[in-house]
């Protein structure tokens, strides 16, 4: 009797394997999740693609928040050589989806319930005519500001919470000889930093209206003006080799007391996270100076590309229900400095931050604070976003530009055919 138990058992793991074989296919991600700790958080996606017998084939494109993936993915899809999964979003999903390049993936998004388990205003984002095209991975906040308390302990410089207190404890940190503001002076970089500026100085409603509803009456306003200035006097307190420089080795210079301060989103914690940095000891995570009840949202997705071969294209559902499941939210984003976009997730193992992201995520929906990021392709159609990016980051580096000329020239860039 044991021994055919133990034989049927035997047999149905050969057919198991059997199974996993014949399904197994070739799995290749475009991303540019290069540094760090977004390297860490991309092998835990490989490990559970391959943990389920497919072969994984990393292409990942380094650099600028995105831009030269993107250009890269674009060239592959021209030459019908695309790969199973990108990491695309916002606007951009549809725009994708309307050239026709894109798969559904609604058998796996049914089956699974995704409706019930994502927010709204995710959901939405992720469909193409009431398809699912892309499943969506985290939610990472683009307003926080990131401190070295050693840095802060040594120079007397004490935590801001508004821009009168960030100005004097910049102006402590020069003083004292370190870098106050770690800056990447890329202008994705230029951009998150002025559109932090631009919601702790504007408000909530201001930023909706300027930068995501591009309101020509806000944007040529006094308000405008205000956070143009505010965000210029930010420059002087920048180090000479920001032009240029990749946003983790502006993180890497706070990691090392080399600068007291950054502004960037929290895939920045991945990258404290990785190099042994902890939260409340090597770093302190604050809402940027006025943005504490405000949420501006970056949301990564995989859009899913039109495949040929079957196993390929099992595969790439896999690949789909394999982010969306709990475990892979978790790990995934533990390593990415994000938060799950799985709704009911547990939070015990996430940090302080992360916590404090989660709350705030919930409530800034309610009070209609809920932003999408328009430095990272959250907002506006991409072409509108690089024209932007252009005249902010000109605005940046000159010498000469007036927050007035600026206005104009962003205002013009706001008109930029979609
Ligand atoms: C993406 C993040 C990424 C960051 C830096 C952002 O636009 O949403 O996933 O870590 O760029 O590369």
């Amino acid at each position: 009797m044991k021994t055919t138990q133990s034989l049927t058992a035997l047999a149905l793991i050969c057919l198991q394997a059997l199974a996993a074989t014949a399904q197994a296919g070739e799995i290749e991600v475009l991303h540019w999740w290069t540094s760090g700790g977004e390297a860490r958080a991309a092998q835990s996606l490989k490990a559970s693609m391959q943990a389920k017998g497919h072969t994984w084939k990393d292409f990942a494109v380094a650099g600028s928040g995105g831009d030269s993936a993107i250009t890269v993915l674009r060239s592959r899809v021209v030459s019908g050589n695309a790969p199973a999964a990108a990491q695309i979003k916002g606007p951009s999903l549809q725009a994708w989806a309307s050239e026709g390049v894109l798969t559904s993936i609604n058998d796996v998004a049914k089956a699974e319930r995704w409706d019930e388990l994502l927010p709204k205003v995710v959901s939405d984002q992720m469909k193409y005519k009431g398809d699912y095209i892309a499943v969506p991975v985290n939610v990472h906040r683009v307003n926080w500001l990131w401190l070295n308390p050693a840095v802060f302990a040594r120079t007397g410089a004490k935590p801001p919470s508004n821009w009168e207190e960030f100005f004097a404890a910049a102006e402590t940190l020069k003083k004292a000889g370190v870098v106050a503001v770690a800056h990447g002076g890329q202008t994705w970089q230029d951009l998150t930093l002025f559109e932090t500026v631009a919601l702790g100085v504007g408000g909530a409603e201001f930023f909706r209206k300027a930068l995501v509803q591009l309101d020509p009456a806000e944007l040529n306003g006094a308000t405008m003006e205000k956070v143009l200035s505010t965000f210029k006097r930010i420059k002087p307190y920048t180090d000479r080799g920001a032009p240029g420089r990749d946003w983790n080795l502006a993180t890497a210079m706070v990691i090392k007391g080399e600068a007291g301060m950054q502004f960037m989103g929290d895939w920045a914690k991945g990258e404290f996270l990785a190099a042994g940095s902890l939260p409340g000891k090597g770093f302190v995570c604050t809402p940027a100076p006025g943005t504490a009840k405000a949420f501006i949202y970056v949301i990564d997705s995989f859009a899913m590309f039109k495949l040929k071969k079957p196993a390929n294209q099992a595969a790439q559902k896999d690949l789909a229900s394999a982010v969306m499941s709990p475990e892979f939210q978790e790990v995934f984003n533990l390593n990415k400095g994000s938060i799950p976009v799985r709704m009911g997730m547990k939070m015990d193992k996430f940090d302080d931050c992360a916590k404090a992201s989660a709350l705030d995520f919930t409530a800034a929906a309610k009070s209609a604070a809920l932003l999408p990021s328009v430095a990272n392709g959250m907002a506006v159609s991409s072409s509108v976003e690089w024209a932007i990016k252009d005249a902010v980051s000109q605005f940046w580096n000159s010498d000469k530009m007036t927050p007035a000329e600026a206005m104009k020239k962003i205002a013009s860039a706001a008109k930029t055919r979609p």
